[in-house]
């Protein structure tokens, strides 16, 4: 997949840009409070997804615009495509949508046509933060692999929340505590599935990262990436989600279920499970230094790319917001030189690093207006 053209105007600080993009590295280069993440996010806009940095509808139009448009031709392997939003001040429901000159209610109905990564500075949360970041991102993963995928997670989470409720009671002792039992089976079956696929997923996820990580760091580092499940010793070549692996969940619930009821919620299953990653052996959360943790995130986002290639045969285009500070030259080297298998929008501040690269396009971003 790969953007021909894109058109701002009026999203946020942006004037009049309008651009044709390099099939292959695009780097757009400006000070600080310029635009480039604003561009970055008009793009990404595109793909039905809600904002990365959480911006509301109204905060789409430029503080002294009565609206903002956002216009982008680009072609998969069958054909070219054309979408368009726009966003009027006062009608801020009232968007126009089209993709293809053909109007769509709203900017979610875009999803699934235009495809992009993004990674950005707060995507260190990946390896640095806390597990909740690395679950949601193979659950938003293996969401756009695997269609009943999401299901079986709000069947989860809504099974928890009733056990949850349930607990609680418990632990101020009241309550009926065989009640558990229903919500312990439900869970244990919705558990070991979303156990499975997640498992899977990370074996692949780590092949990828594996080799990413091997050539950024030029062979020097070994990463690898393991799903830590707090259910299940070991997962590796069993599928049996329908049987064996259901019995384990919930011998597993039912054996912690006094901790459960001290605490008031639930203490094991896939909403505690973690992906641990690891360089030469050694935590990337607890050890890691901050390249490395950026260096990791990055494989991660880049092997999410890879994954939706072999998926479904297209890749995602690359969005990397200021990816290359914190980075050692070499670092920055392969990213500028060597992800050459995917259309790539990078942001930077810095000039230095581009001298060294070796084709693509540079445009620079200067108070909202991007120029060659
Ligand atoms: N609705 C809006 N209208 C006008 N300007 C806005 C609006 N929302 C944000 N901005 C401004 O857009 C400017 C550029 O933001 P952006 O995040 O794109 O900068 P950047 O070039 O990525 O900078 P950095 O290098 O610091 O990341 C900011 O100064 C911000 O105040
Ligand atoms: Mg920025």
């Amino acid at each position: 997949m790969v953007i021909n053209r894109i058109n701002v105007d009026g999203y946020k600080n942006l004037e009049d840009v309008s651009l044709d993009l390099d099939p292959k590295m695009n780097i757009i280069c400006g000070e600080n409070a310029q635009g480039k993440t604003n561009l970055i996010e008009a793009i990404w806009l595109c793909s039905g997804c809600r904002s990365f940095r959480g911006t509301r509808d109204k905060d789409f139009i430029g503080f002294t615009k009565d609206s903002a448009q956002v216009g982008m031709t680009f072609t998969d392997s069958f054909r070219q495509q054309e979408i368009r939003f726009a966003v009027k001040k006062g009608a801020i429901k009232d968007k126009l949508v089209t993709l293809n000159g053909v109007k769509l209610p709203l900017l979610s109905k875009l999803f699934g046509s235009f495809r992009c990564v993004v990674f950005t500075p707060e995507d260190l949360n990946l390896t640095k933060g806390s597990p909740d970041n690395r679950r949601s991102f193979i659950d938003m993963s293996i969401a756009q692999i695997k269609n009943s995928y999401i299901s079986a997670l709000n069947k989860y989470n809504n099974i928890l929340f009733q056990r949850n409720a349930l607990l609680k009671t418990l632990s101020m002792g009241y309550g009926d505590e065989s009640s558990l039992e229903i919500w312990d089976s439900q869970l244990a079956k919705t558990g070991a599935y979303i156990s499975v696929l997640r498992y899977t997923f990370c074996i692949t996820l780590n092949k990828y990262t594996n080799e990413l990580y091997n050539k950024i760091t030029n062979g020097k580092e070994k990463l690898e990436l393991y799903y830590q499940s707090t259910v299940f010793d070991n997962l590796q070549g069993r599928t049996d989600y329908e049987g064996e692996l259901v019995e384990e969940y919930l011998a597993k619930l039912q054996s912690t279920v006094a901790n459960d009821i001290r605490a008031g919620y639930t203490t094991v299953g896939v909403h505690r499970d973690d992906v641990g990653a690891y360089i030469n052996g050694l935590s990337v959360r607890d050890f890691g230094s901050q390249g490395q943790a950026r260096s990791v995130a990055l494989s991660m986002k880049l092997a999410h790319a890879k994954i939706l290639k072999a998926e479904q045969g297209e890749y995602p285009v690359m969005l990397l917001d200021d990816v290359l500070s914190e980075l050692d030259p070499h670092r920055q080297q392969f990213i500028l030189n060597n992800i050459d298998d995917m259309q790539v929008i990078i942001t930077c501040c810095d000039s230095k690093p581009i001298t060294e690269m070796k084709q693509g396009k540079v445009i620079t971003m200067k108070n909202g207006k991007a120029g060659d």
